[in-house]
């Protein structure tokens, strides 16, 4: 094995935790630096975590010894920093979206390409097991050719967790941009790349209450559709509908469905790495759970970055730039149709990463042999 790459991170809030907490387990990565906008943050962070130093945005982006920035700002500044990583000679790991526009990322993926730095980003969550069964399942037949897939995504609004979620509600945020990541990004992993969408989008109230934290009963503006549906015509003819809502209360409806000439699949939460893929095949009269068979093992956000310290150089990483400008630019389109009323063609394409086969890069030994035992 390598040395380990030498990451720093900038933004120092809410995700920070599930990225410190694997960190911890992943040995191709090692955590350097943290920086914040407000340094208290990126303090707090170096005082629970030892060998980490907390030092201010630019004095990380002239460390010497970041070779990866991890970018965990909110979407509005994804691009800024990004960009301002890569001109200091480094490469960017960035949280989703990979910016708040396509315009933007645009100018991120060819100031990397010139500097010759890696460009990855969220989510990695398509990586685990949950996906990556479902994703097997497919490239194996079981359900023979894909036709169709549905994705759902409810929820009443993030500001009923969040301490600070007025980023939810402006450009960037929003369902589908929020959410949407998750779910397209899995539907390119299992169906192909998307070559043209429809779409419509509303908005139900012009301010939202904060439900948690110093600021509870603060009112936040919305300057976004909060309620998004669409329909994705992939390459193969394959037809993905969309449906994401900051507005609806529940669902009972899985999260992605996809229905082949020979069976369905229910895929698990593309939010999660884990999770129970189950197949209806034709002619059976019930629904059957898969063994887990491909995927990152008990893996976690960060993943991608230890795939992307993986990546042969030269190669793209399965996290990375180009899948995630695709993924942005479906989105960005879906917004566009349902404020034009027309369909648009996407002018970018993504190869489908390779797959993952099941692989523990770190964790639980014992609870992959327990599933297979059980399976
Ligand atoms: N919160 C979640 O559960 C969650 C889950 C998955 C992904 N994400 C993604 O992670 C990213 C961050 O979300 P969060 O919930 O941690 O947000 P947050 O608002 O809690 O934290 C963002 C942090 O970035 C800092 N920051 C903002 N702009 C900066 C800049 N230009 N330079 C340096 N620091 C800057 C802020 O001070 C803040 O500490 C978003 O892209 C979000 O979509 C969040």
């Amino acid at each position: 094995m390598g040395k380990p790459l030498k990451v720093g991170i900038i933004g120092c809030g809410a995700i920070i935790a599930q990225y410190l907490t694997n960190f911890r387990k992943l040995q191709d990565l090692e955590l350097v630096a943290v920086a914040d906008l407000d340094p208290a943050r990126a303090q707090a962070v170096a005082e629970q975590y030892d060998g980490v130093r907390a030092v201010s945005v630019d004095e990380l982006l002239a460390a010497d010894d970041v070779e990866l920035v991890l970018n965990l700002t909110i979407p509005a500044a994804h691009a800024d920093v990004a960009l301002k990583a890569i001109a200091a000679g480094k490469s960017v790991y960035g949280e989703k979206p990979l910016a708040a526009t396509t315009a933007e990322a645009r100018t991120v993926l060819e100031a990397a390409r010139k500097a010759g730095v890696v460009v990855g980003c969220a989510p990695d969550t398509v990586l685990g097991t949950g996906i990556q069964t479902a994703r097997k399942a497919i490239d194996d037949g079981l359900i023979g050719a894909p036709i169709s897939a549905s994705a759902t995504m409810v929820t009443p609004g993030h500001e009923r967790w969040h301490p600070n979620p007025d980023f939810y509600y402006q450009p960037g945020g929003g369902p589908l941009l929020d959410m949407g990541p998750y779910y397209v990004t899995a539907l390119v992993t299992l169906l192909g790349p998307v070559v043209s969408v429809t779409g419509a989008a509303s908005h139900t109230r012009n301010e939202r209450t904060i439900g948690s934290g110093p600021r509870q009963g603060e009112k936040v503006p919305v300057a976004i559709d909060s309620h998004v549906t669409g329909v994705l015509t992939h390459a193969s003819g394959a037809l993905s509908t969309l449906f994401m809502s900051f507005d609806a209360v529940k669902s009972k409806s899985p999260n992605i469905e996809i229905h082949g000439e020979q069976g369905s699949l229910v895929v698990p939460d593309p939010n999660h790495f884990d999770g129970e893929v189950q197949l209806f095949p034709l002619g059976a009269d019930a629904w059957e759970t898969l063994p887990v068979s491909a995927g990152y093992v008990d893996s976690g956000r960060g993943f991608g970055i230890a795939d992307l310290a993986s990546t042969p150089e030269g190669a793209e990483p399965r996290a990375g730039g180009t899948l995630a400008f695709h993924v942005l630019e479906v989105m960005e389109s879906v917004l566009e149709s349902a404020h034009t009323g027309t369909a648009i063609r996407i002018s970018s394409t993504a190869e489908r990463p390779a797959g993952v086969e099941l692989t523990v890069l770190a964790g639980n030994v014992r609870e992959l042999q327990a599933q297979e035992a059980a399976s």
